[in-house]
């Protein structure tokens, strides 16, 4: 049983980053199910650790396309990747060193944090591009 629920309601339109989005989505899905059937904590974060350096990659893919779409939100996406990214880093260290968090609870929090920045953070670029009247792939 995955943690997240891959539907239509993900897809914003932008091709590009809506398979970005689903394989994010993937790994973390992945990790849980490995987590789940007993895997060790540390194979199980190096599936997280491949996460994150995809969700840096894809962060930094999307600033680059808002900024040449004009997006008057790409402040507050940069900021919000910026945190994301020092959080969940900062999780993983503790994790793998303290023990300070569970690992249910880093997926948990990527659960969360992806979802709520999928379904309302970013939705609203894809609004803005169908709004522009440029072509959207909602398929
Ligand atoms: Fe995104």
């Amino acid at each position: 049983m995955p943690i997240v629920m891959w539907d239509k309601s993900f897809l914003l339109g932008v091709t590009q980053f809506d398979e970005h989005h689903q394989h994010l989505v993937g790994l973390l899905n992945q990790a849980y199910d490995d987590f789940t059937a007993g895997a060790t904590p540390e194979s199980v974060s190096s599936i997280l650790d491949e996460l994150v350096d995809y969700a840096s990659y894809h962060f930094s893919a999307e600033e680059l396309w808002m900024r040449e779409q004009s997006y008057p939100k790409l402040e507050e996406q940069c900021r919000e990747h910026e945190q994301f990214s020092k959080r969940i880093t900062q999780m993983l260290n503790d994790q793998r060193s303290d023990k300070k968090f569970l690992m249910l609870e880093v997926m948990t929090f990527l659960n969360d944090w992806l979802t709520h920045h999928i379904l309302k953070v970013d939705s609203e670029y894809g609004l803005y591009i169908a709004a522009k009247g440029m072509p959207i792939n909602l398929a």
